[in-house]
């Protein structure tokens, strides 16, 4: 497991995490599209440059307000508490696709967490999927933050999918070709987001930092965030 949690480290500060240049542009575009129905309610979570490009990527994102419940999250804090503290926030790699986090990897959890991680993949994953053995958690420092990046294509499969904990934050797509195509996902503390298909391979996906992290003309605060993600195996 040790050596199945490197590769897949190695593969997101190497080719198959990309991490695409600077996108400062895009928090200038204007003429932001507000999205006002459509499929359910993801005018609550999902606002982009055009009707369109919502409209588009809207079939492969999904976000689910409250996917766990505060004791949900209590548990988590304290199963991963004692592995994160033993570890430093990394700040120094200005290279690297994320920014002040440290992390870990787990594969058995307790009884609340893992019928969690049960709902999670039941929820984001067909029953015949392929999935990558250990969660990833993510700590993000308060100050930390994730630039824009695609998967690994090569250790990861169509879908990704990660709950929020401590912090509401907004993730970002960004068509990898064509820049000014872009979705912002609100994404809730204790939220689940699910890119698949499209989103995780024709867009970047990110997580803004606090001062730019602004949803629908409002500050959305970005506090520290730990991040649970589960993934699928490549076909
Ligand atoms: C990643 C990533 C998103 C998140 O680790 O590759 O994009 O929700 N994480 O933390
Ligand atoms: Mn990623």
């Amino acid at each position: 497991m040790r050596l199945l949690f490197r590769v897949v480290q190695q593969a997101r500060r190497g080719t198959l995490l990309k991490t695409v240049g600077n996108f400062s542009t895009v928090s200038d575009v204007s003429g932001v599209h507000r999205d006002h129905g459509g499929k359910g309610d993801a005018s609550t979570w999902l606002c982009g440059s055009s009707s369109h490009i919502e409209e588009s990527v809207r079939n492969f994102v999904d976000v689910q307000v409250d996917f766990i419940n505060e004791e949900e999250e209590g548990a988590f804090l304290k199963e991963l508490d004692l592995s994160l503290k033993k570890k430093k926030y990394e700040f120094d790699h200005w290279d690297d696709a994320i920014h002040g986090f440290r992390e870990t990897e787990r594969v058995q959890w307790g009884a609340v967490c893992g019928a969690v991680i049960g709902r999670l993949r039941a929820h984001a994953f067909p029953q015949d999927d392929r999935l990558l053995g250990p969660v990833h958690v993510l700590d993000l420092d308060k100050a930390g933050y994730i630039k824009p990046h695609v998967d690994s294509v090569k250790f990861c499969g169509n879908t990704i999918a990660g709950i929020s904990l401590l912090s509401d934050s907004i993730m970002r797509l960004v068509h990898v070709d064509e820049k000014t195509h872009w979705v912002d996902l609100l994404l809730p503390r204790r939220s689940l987001y699910v890119l698949r298909d499209e989103a995780r391979y024709k867009f970047t996906h990110e997580i803004l930092k606090d001062a730019e992290s602004v949803f629908g003309g409002k500050h959305i605060p970005r506090h520290r965030r730990i991040s649970i993600i589960c993934r699928n195996l490549p076909e």
